[in-house]
């Protein structure tokens, strides 16, 4: 049979509130025009991110009510350690909130000022923890990765000449840290191969520099080892995720991804002496090394998420969808970052309304039309999120504006990702009639959060135009 199908059916539903477009203008403007103002109510399919938008199965609402809740010791941490090992053997296991909290606390014991943390690509978060802690992260990623155009099976690989030439240029005295994230979510959710996560390694160690892996979609990059890199095709992905871990000292994860939960993340590490310091972190800011930031029941609901998230035809039907909803994209003509990542589809707003300049925002004005036309709320990942710089007033185009369509997993069916394109194609139809935008309101930092915005009138895109 050539029909891919959900490998799943549903017994529990949440209804969707159907609304008018004249509805959405009204929600649309109370929220300024910024679509993390939105209630969720309000919106019919929600792609604002794949993070804890999960569903889980029968088998995690089971287990959550297995979840034992004593303060110290407790069964569920050793049900969760357990699963966690299984996959990523490192000695310590220490659970958190969320990712960032794993982030916070890793930066804090390691990071620091006059020290560089590299990477394929940090994730604003783990971009934001290092420097906070006074130390710089640097992005490594291959120069393909950059490049929305090329299809090269592995564009989150690390640029291996580029991270040797960084080490010798400052020192590896002055680098605690390396890591790689897969898949690589600010390049486009890019899988990293596993030569190149062997050759990192290589690098690594003949540095002394530990290599962690920013692990938050192991499983989809397993796969897409799997599908892509020779020598894997007939290897389970158990077994292709061990041997990733393999190459690592430790790794930050956010369970919210691919341990198929609502909320959850650890740190993991062999270092028995980063270890103790970040327990005593731990404590001090998440709770006792047993529960991390978690309820019991949320760690028994990540062991069982762990053995579903590695089933193969969870996962074929999870690449394959998220590659579906982007060919028919590439098929109306709408540009979209190539090839398609495993967790979202990226839209080049910049290519696809190219009479809207980076200033006045393509991306947003684009997330918006997709909201007003058809209640789909997507995410501007460009101009706004990223253009305006660290003195809080001066503004640079970002390198490109895109909006990302991030897939829930195992929330949507075909049906809902077909209305997605029908909706993006309608709106490609009539794109000429796009307007740009402008921000009325903006705090100094993460502005993408709160910012107010309201659309261009013709004679202020002449004026801005002209002064540009
Ligand atoms: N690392 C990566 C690669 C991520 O994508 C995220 C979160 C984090 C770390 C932080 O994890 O949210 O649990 O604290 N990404 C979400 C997203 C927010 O929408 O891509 P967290």
């Amino acid at each position: 049979m050539r029909t891919i199908i959900e490998p799943f059916r549903i017994k529990s539903v949440e209804p969707i509130k159907m609304t008018t477009r004249e509805e959405r203008l009204v929600y649309l403007e109370n929220a300024h025009y910024n679509l993390f103002s939105l209630d969720s109510e309000n919106v019919l399919i929600d792609l604002l991110t794949d993070s804890g938008t999960s569903s889980m199965s029968a088998n995690q609402w089971a287990a959550i009510m297995k979840g034992d809740e004593s303060y110290a010791g407790s069964p569920s941490f050793h049900r969760f350690e357990k699963a966690v090992q299984h996959l990523m053997p490192f000695s310590h296991i220490i659970p958190t909130h969320q990712g960032r909290a794993a982030e916070k606390i890793l930066f804090s014991a390691i990071g620091g000022p006059g020290k560089y943390i590299l990477n394929n690509t940090h994730f604003d978060t783990t971009h934001a923890n290092i420097e906070y802690s006074g130390a710089i992260g640097v992005d490594l990623v291959i120069e393909e990765g950059k490049n929305p155009q090329s299809e090269h099976p592995f564009k989150g690989n690390m640029d291996i000449e580029k991270l040797e030439a960084f080490i010798k240029e400052k020192g590896a005295e002055n680098i605690p840290l390396c890591m790689i994230t897969i898949t690589n979510n600010s390049g486009g959710g890019q899988p990293v191969s596993m030569d190149n996560i062997k050759q990192t390694k290589y690098i690594c160690m003949k540095y002394g520099i530990p290599l962690f892996i920013d692990a938050c979609r192991f499983a989809e990059n397993a796969y897409f080892i799997k599908m892509r890199e020779p020598g894997f095709e007939n290897q389970s992905i158990e077994s292709i995720v061990q041997e990733i871990f393999s190459y690592a000292d430790g790794c930050t994860m956010s369970a919210k991804k691919d341990a198929l939960v609502n909320i959850g993340g650890w740190l993991a590490m062999n270092n028995d002496d980063w270890a103790l310091t970040c327990r005593n972190l731990l404590i001090l800011t998440e709770g006792f090394p047993t529960y991390g930031g978690l309820a019991g029941r949320d760690l028994d609901a990540i062991a069982t998420g762990l053995e579903e998230v590695v089933h193969e035809d969870y996962l074929h039907y999870r690449i394959i969808s998220t590659q579906y909803l982007g060919d028919h994209l590439t098929k109306a003509g709408i540009p979209i970052m190539r090839p398609v990542g495993g967790h979202a589809v990226y839209i080049d707003a910049r290519a696809m309304l190219p009479h809207i300049q980076p200033l006045q925002y393509p991306g947003q004005s684009l997330a918006c039309e997709m909201y007003l036309h058809a209640g789909i709320r997507a995410c501007e990942i460009g101009t706004v999120m990223f253009g305006l710089q660290a003195d809080g007033v001066t503004e640079l185009p970002a390198s490109m504006d895109l909006v990302r369509l991030a897939i829930p997993r195992r929330v949507y069916t075909q049906s809902h990702i077909d209305y997605v394109i029908e909706a993006l194609v309608e709106i490609n139809e009539n794109k000429n009639s796009l307007k740009g935008m402008k921000i009325n309101w903006q705090p100094k930092q993460l502005r993408h959060f709160s910012a107010r915005f309201s659309h261009i009138d013709s004679d202020e895109i002449r004026k801005k135009t002209i002064i540009d």
